[in-house]
């Protein structure tokens, strides 16, 4: 892939990553991209790298614009390793050149790399770095996603450089959300979009409110978002600000999800009248079988919808594994404006449910109580049961739904 010019002079120079599939934990079926921008000006600067193993793909990209010896400013927003492990190869090109990047981020690079030979400044909100005729500005936002995180912001040329902020996991051959041979369609960016902040972003929508009205305080006019991961916005950079606005704010659709996994089917088969009452009752209704579904996309549709229900059977009187995993990896998200509620089958002593609750609890959810069992395998009377339940859960939930308007 070439470089591509997003600006006059300012180029993508990053690699794309078509094959990766697991993103620590996180699954990417559609891959990803590391993107990292070269400016051309008096002194020419580098915003962020890439990961290691793409290194030589931006040096080779860098080089073909310009010789990378001659880059005088390197601008570390992120030091997570897919943005920061090809800086020492980098360096190694451009050794006069000096490092910008957050005080936190530099303590946490000096664990990885020895900074005694390299020339570092720290920023902080409100730093400038003027490189001609450009001025560079620099925006800290910590724990966006990380402590050390900020952005770069160039105000003559409207672009805000939001390093994982506004980020989407794809991987595509073009790099502007006005190119669909990129995405098929605006709701498989959107998709994409809502995917990332639910995996990554989901615990920090207090602080992206907060950040998102300092850059409206600022009065900051923004034509353009370029993200660290995939698409760049151009088209309309104000519609990822308002999803970021609105998923900040708890906005869902009026939904529920089941999610839910089965040993013997019989938690299984209280999933269809479930499903059933909800929808009878004018709630949208997904099912989602863990087992089947790779954890992050779980949390992709438990996140866009307003209700939820776990569905565990009980083994070993506590909860399946796979749910068990589930929730602790939910927990680890802190998701609030959600309301939740579970159910499960049992043999003999039970406890999957209750155990469920303890979590949703401690998690901070609100819960709908009681749960739901059912004995060995749902009868007729069970299946009525589930349907009523699925009824009742949707009542509730549209009533919940409302705090929302
Ligand atoms: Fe894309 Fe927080 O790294």
């Amino acid at each position: 892939m070439k470089p591509i010019e997003l600006k006059n002079g300012i180029y993508w120079v990053g690699a794309i990553d078509w094959s990766i599939r697991d993103f620590h934990g996180y699954e990417t079926p559609r891959g990803t991209t590391y993107n990292n921008y070269l400016i051309l000006d008096n002194e020419i600067t580098l915003v962020d790298t890439v990961k290691h193993d793409f290194s030589d793909i931006t040096i080779e990209n860098i080089r073909a614009i310009v010789d990378p010896a001659k880059i005088k400013h390197i601008v570390i927003n992120h030091i997570e390793n897919d943005h920061v492990t090809s800086i020492d190869k980098i360096m190694a090109l451009c050794p006069d050149a000096t490092i910008h990047i957050s005080a936190k981020g530099e303590k946490g690079l000096a664990r990885f790399y020895d900074l005694s030979k390299w020339k570092i400044r720290i920023v902080k909100s409100g730093d400038t770095l003027t490189i001609g005729k450009r001025t560079l500005l620099f925006l800290e936002t910590p724990m966006l996603h990380w402590p050390d995180s900020m952005m770069t912001y160039i105000k003559e040329e409207k672009l805000l450089i939001s390093q994982d902020g506004f980020g989407q996991h794809i991987a595509s051959a073009s790099r502007f959300d006005d190119d669909y041979t990129t995405c098929q369609s605006v709701s498989e960016l959107e998709d994409a979009i809502t995917d990332y902040y639910a995996n990554i972003l989901m615990p920090f929508g207090h602080i992206i409110k907060n950040k998102i009205a300092d850059i409206q305080k600022l009065g900051l006019e923004i034509d353009m978002i370029a993200p660290d991961h995939g698409i760049i916005f151009r088209r309309d950079p104000g519609k990822v600000l308002n999803m970021y606005m609105d998923m900040a704010n708890g906005k869902s659709d009026l939904s529920v999800s089941i999610i839910y996994d089965t040993m013997w089917h019989s938690t299984e088969q209280m999933t269809t009248p479930l499903m059933r009452g909800i929808c009878d009752e004018g709630v949208g209704c997904k099912v989602i079988k863990l087992r089947a579904t790779p954890q992050s996309i779980a949390v992709k549709e438990f996140w866009k919808s307003r209700g939820v229900l776990i569905g565990t059977p009980t083994l070993n009187n506590i909860m399946f594994p796979s749910v068990a995993n589930f929730l602790t990896y939910l927990r680890g998200l802190r998701p609030k404006n959600r309301i939740a509620g579970a159910f499960g089958s049992f043999g003999w002593g039970g406890g999957a449910v209750k155990e469920a609750y303890e979590i949703l609890k401690k998690i901070g959810l609100e819960t709908y109580e009681p749960g739901l069992e059912v004995l060995y395998r749902p009868s007729a009377d069970d299946t009525s049961r589930c349907y009523d339940y699925g009824v009742a859960f949707a009542k509730k939930v549209k009533e919940y739904h409302k705090n929302f308007a």
